[in-house]
């Protein structure tokens, strides 16, 4: 396509992923960088039949929440897409995201404004990434496309991490490392530790060794080296721990590479303290931790109630929430392992609650004809995507189910990510 200047073009809204939308003769355009309110000229680069994209060329009148985005390739860099905005917009975009959601997706009618819980830190707060590799260069992708844009430091990620990346970085150009796809920094927030998870294809150059030893002496806190296995097979430890510690509310888990944990430390603390005082609140005593990961909700709640449930699908994960139980002495929080909606059809007990909290594509739809059988009143559903979390609440709306509280908790500044809380009552 030949590109096309659009000289001026007002901007009206912001699409969920964060970038600006205008009309040009009617025709929906989409550029990123942009805010709503302001005049841009831009370059037409992609023309579908219903939408067109475009690139920001200059900003004619700037809104008053435009700022200069801190990192040299934003523009560039696929990582973030907020920058440009003041932060406070940013948090009232993710919330009119969540609003719209609900009305839209949800067809949900009353229900509370969003309780809003802005980060405390709005840089560096992110304790894992995972950098691509091409060629000599290691990033992230872009914007468009699945090139990797190399950088010098990432503002979201704490200094431990973006070294980490530049020992990689170095070790890939002088060939001590020859070749790979990606890696991933995994670090402790609370205990200074950090671990490194190779994909199956990272090579050395000459010898494993020889990577360990310097990537020691450049990264004191780096607590072991792990390799992915190819395909299902295990994966093998290269050299130390193949797991860090991370304090989680009042306990400390020890988390493996393949087991998830939310990646905003500070944030995640804030959604534990909601969850749990949800569920005390309403004086919960049977509870069920759905899609619990290393059981970090039930574990913390259950020396507060009679019993908890949890399932998760992750072998790992169910063995680090079991091993932490037995540990912390909590012999009230039984572990299952496997698919929720299979494992939940086989338990017998009623609940009173039950915390849900699946990964972006939502719940199983077997899943709510389970919930309704077992008479479950209360629900906490945790979601990081408005879009799946507004599809299951019209789901559950028909059983009878209500929004009564909505809380945005702010995990993932800079970025469209959202995460939030909901308590839904029959
Ligand atoms: C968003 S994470 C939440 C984990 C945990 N609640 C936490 O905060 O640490 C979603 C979890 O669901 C698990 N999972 C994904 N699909 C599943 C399924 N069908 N059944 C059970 N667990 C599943 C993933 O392994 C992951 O641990």
């Amino acid at each position: 396509m030949v590109e096309e200047i659009i000289p001026e073009l007002k901007i009206n809204d912001l699409g969920h992923d964060g970038r600006g939308v205008g009309k040009l003769n009617g025709y929906t355009v989409f550029i990123p960088g942009t805010l709503p309110g302001e005049r841009v000229r831009a370059r037409l680069v992609k023309k579908k039949k219903r939408f067109g994209e475009a690139l920001l060329e200059e900003v004619l009148d700037a809104s008053p929440h435009r700022r200069k985005p801190p990192c040299p390739v934003y523009s560039e860099c696929g990582g973030c897409q907020l920058q440009h905005m003041d932060y406070s917009f940013q948090v009232e975009f993710k919330q009119d995201r969540l609003v719209q959601a609900l009305y839209r997706i949800g067809e949900a009618q009353d229900f509370p404004a969003p309780r809003i819980h802005a980060a405390g830190k709005e840089w560096n707060y992110r304790n894992k990434a995972t950098y691509h590799l091409q060629g000599s260069q290691v990033g992230f992708f872009s914007r468009q496309s699945r090139r990797v844009i190399p950088h010098e430091e990432c503002a979201l990620l704490p200094q431990e991490v973006n070294q980490i990346k530049k020992s990689l970085a170095d070790l890939l150009k002088q060939k001590i490392i020859t070749s790979g796809k990606n890696f991933t920094v995994r670090t402790s927030f609370s205990h200074q530790q950090s671990l490194l998870i190779l994909d199956q294809s990272v090579k050395p150059g000459s010898s494993w060794e020889k990577v360990t030893t310097i990537l020691r002496k450049e990264n004191p806190e780096l607590l072991g080296i792990y390799q992915q296995g190819k395909g299902k097979r295990e994966g093998r430890g290269i050299w130390g721990k193949s797991m860090i510690k991370e304090k989680m509310g009042d306990y400390t888990f020890e988390l493996g590479p393949a087991t998830f944990f939310q990646v905003n430390s500070e944030q995640r603390e804030v959604l534990l303290e909601r969850a749990k005082k949800i569920v005390l609140d309403l004086n919960c005593r049977n509870i069920g931790d759905l899609y619990a990961g290393a059981g970090v909700f039930g574990i913390n709640l259950a020396k507060h109630v009679d019993r908890v449930l949890a399932i998760e699908i992750s072998r790992e994960a169910v063995a680090e929430g079991k091993r932490k139980a037995q540990h912390a002495g909590l012999d009230n929080i039984e572990f299952h392992r496997g698919e929720v909606e299979r494992v939940f059809a086989k338990m017998p007990r009623e609940l009173d609650c039950v915390l849900l909290d699946p990964p972006r594509e939502g719940c199983h739809p077997n899943l709510w004809q389970l919930i309704e059988e077992k008479k479950v009143k209360n629900i906490v559903y945790i979601s990081c995507n408005p879009a799946t979390l507004a599809r299951d609440i019209a789901e559950l709306q028909p059983l009878g189910y209500r929004i009564e509280t909505l809380d945005l908790i702010d995990m993932f500044p800079q970025t469209y990510h959202v995460e939030c809380l909901v308590r839904l009552c029959r």
